[in-house]
C-alpha cells in the first residue's frame, strides 16, 4: 500500500491548532448555536424553559450538561419542518432518513450549511489520502440519504473528479472501476464486499484494481473487517462517520496515516459521551452513548442529540481534534441474549477469524420454548464448500462465540453467495421473536 499521508500544509490550520484555540472557538460557537436554536425553534424554547435554562447560562463548555437532550422522538413530533430555524425559503436542501421504522426524520441545510458540509467532507477525504485532481468512485446512494450527495459536496470542494455512480448495478461498478481507474472509493463496507464478489465473478484480481483507498461508513464495521478488505484489494481502508441529524457523512473521519479511530471535526460538532441510562456526562476514555451539539448549523441546529451510537472519546493524534473509537454498535442493535449483551460487531470479529467462512453474515433471533435463541447465517468461503469443511467451520465459529462472547449460538453455513447481499447498509439482525 502506498503512503497517502497528506502534507501538513494542505490541512486547515484548525485541524492542528492547540486545544485552547479549539476550545475557545467551540465556546464562542456554542453560545451562538444555543441562542439561535432557542430564538428560532419553538421546540428548543419550550424544552429549555421546561428545564429552567437559558442560552445565557452557558459560561463554559461544561455548562452544556445543563441543557436538555434532543431525541429522534422530538424530531418526529416536529415532522416535517418544525425543527427548522430559518424560513423554509432559505432552506437550500432537504434530506431525510428512510423511515423504515417510523416517520422519516427530515433535515434541512441553508446554502452556508452546504458550504460547511462540503468543507468537512473535503477534510475527511483529504485525511483519507485524496488530493485535488484525484478520481473518486462514489458508490454511496444518491437521494434523500445523505451519503451520496454529502460525499459529492466534499469531493467538489476538494477538487476531485467524481464518478457519481451511487449504489447498485454491481457489475457496472466493477466495469467502471477498471475502466476509469479511480484512486478512491466511497461505499458502505458491506457493499464493498459485494463489489469484491463481483471481481471474483468476473475473474479479475482485486489486488490489481486501481483503488488505493476505500472510505467506509454508514454502518458499523470492525478492525478485523478492515484487515480483510485491505488485504483483498491491497488498499487502505479508513472509517468515515456521520448521521443526517447532525449533518451527514463527514462528522468524523480516520486519518490514513494512523487509522486509530475517527477525528471528530470538533470545530463544527461538539461531542459528549453520556451514560445511556442516567444521562450523566462521562469523562473522555469511558464508553457510553455519543451525543452531538452542532456549533455552526443555521437551518437545523441540533442540541445534545442522542445518537444511540456507542463509543468513547480519545485524545487527538494525527490531528489535535479528539478521536472517537470505532463504533461498537447502536444501542438499538444491542441484543440481550439470556442476560449477555451482544453487538453484531462482536460476531463479525469472530467470523473474520475463521478462514473457511466468507465475511457475510446475518443474525436471526427466535424464541422457541420461551427461550431466546441466536442463529448465525453465514456462508462458505470459495474453496471451502465441502460438507466436512463447513461443519468444522461452523463448529469453530460457535466455539469462539461461546468462549469469547459467552453465548451459545447455532451456526448455519450456506453455499458461497447464500447470504443476502447489501447495496447500502447491511441488514444484520432478523428478529423473528414474537412481539409482546
Ligand atoms: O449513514 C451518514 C453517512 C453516510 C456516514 C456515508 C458515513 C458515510 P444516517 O443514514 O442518518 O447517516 O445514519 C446514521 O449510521 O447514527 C450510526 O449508527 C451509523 N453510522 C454511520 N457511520 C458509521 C460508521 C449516514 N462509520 C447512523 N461506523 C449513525 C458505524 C456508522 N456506524
Amino acid at each position: 500500500m502506498k503512503d497517502l499521508t497528506p502534507p501538513k500544509d494542505s490541512l486547515n490550520p484548525i485541524e492542528i491548532a492547540s486545544r485552547d484555540e479549539i476550545a475557545a472557538l467551540q465556546l464562542e460557537r456554542m453560545k451562538w448555536s444555543l441562542r439561535h436554536a432557542y430564538e428560532n425553534v419553538a421546540h428548543y424554547k419550550a424544552a429549555f424553559d421546561a428545564k429552567g435554562v437559558h442560552p445565557d447560562d452557558l459560561k463554559t463548555l461544561a455548562d452544556l450538561a445543563k441543557f436538555p437532550f434532543t431525541t429522534k422522538l422530538d424530531l418526529r413530533a416536529n415532522y416535517p419542518f418544525g425543527m427548522f430555524a430559518v424560513p423554509r425559503e432559505q432552506v437550500a436542501r432537504i434530506h431525510a432518513s428512510s423511515g423504515t421504522t417510523g416517520q422519516p426524520t427530515v433535515v434541512g441545510y441553508t446554502e452556508r450549511d452546504l458550504k460547511v458540509w462540503g468543507e468537512v467532507v473535503a477534510r475527511s477525504l483529504r485525511a483519507s489520502g485524496l488530493k485535488p485532481g484525484d478520481l473518486l468512485h462514489n458508490a454511496y446512494g444518491y437521494g434523500l440519504f445523505t451519503g451520496g450527495l454529502g460525499i459529492h459536496l466534499g469531493a467538489d470542494a476538494l477538487g476531485l473528479t467524481t464518478v457519481p455512480i451511487s449504489g447498485g448495478m454491481t457489475q457496472r461498478q466493477v466495469r467502471l472501476i477498471e475502466d476509469f481507474r479511480p484512486k478512491g472509493i466511497t461505499v458502505t463496507p458491506s457493499y464493498a464486499l459485494s463489489i469484491l464478489d463481483e471481481y471474483a465473478a468476473q475473474g479479475l484480481d482485486p489486488r490489481q484494481s486501481p483503488l488505493q483507498v476505500g472510505i467506509f461508513g454508514a454502518e458499523p464495521w470492525t478492525n478485523a473487517m478492515r484487515r480483510e478488505i485491505e488485504d483483498a484489494f491491497d488498499m487502505h481502508a479508513v472509517d468515515i462517520y456521520g448521521l443526517s441529524e447532525v449533518m451527514g457523512p463527514g462528522v468524523a473521519n480516520e486519518c490514513v496515516e494512523t487509522k486509530d479511530g475517527l477525528h471528530i471535526w470538533e470545530d463544527h460538532f461538539y461531542p459528549e459521551i453520556i451514560d445511556p441510562v442516567t444521562g450523566e456526562v462521562l469523562p473522555d476514555g469511558e464508553m457510553g452513548e455519543l451525543v452531538f451539539t452542532s456549533l455552526s448549523k443555521e437551518a437545523f441546529p441540533i442540541i445534545r442529540y442522542r445518537t444511540r451510537d456507542l463509543t468513547r472519546l480519545l485524545p487527538g493524534t494525527a490531528r489535535s481534534m479528539r478521536r472517537m473509537e470505532k463504533i461498537t454498535g447502536r444501542s438499538d442493535d444491542m441484543i440481550i441474549l439470556r442476560g449477555v449483551n451482544v453487538f453484531p460487531t462482536q460476531i463479525e470479529e469472530q467470523l473474520m477469524e475463521v478462514k473457511a467462512l466468507a465475511p457475510h453474515f446475518q443474525i436471526e433471533l427466535s424464541r422457541p420454548d420461551r427461550m431466546d435463541q441466536m442463529r448465525i447465517l453465514t456462508e462458505a468461503a470459495q474453496g471451502s464448500e465441502a460438507v466436512e469443511a463447513r461443519a468444522v467451520a461452523a463448529k469453530d465459529l460457535a466455539h469462539r462465540i461461546k468462549s469469547i462472547i459467552g453465548i451459545s449460538v447455532k451456526v448455519d453455513v450456506a453455499d458461497p453467495g447464500g447470504v443476502e447481499r447489501s447495496q447500502g447498509k447491511a441488514v444484520r439482525i432478523l428478529d423473528k421473536r414474537p412481539k409482546d
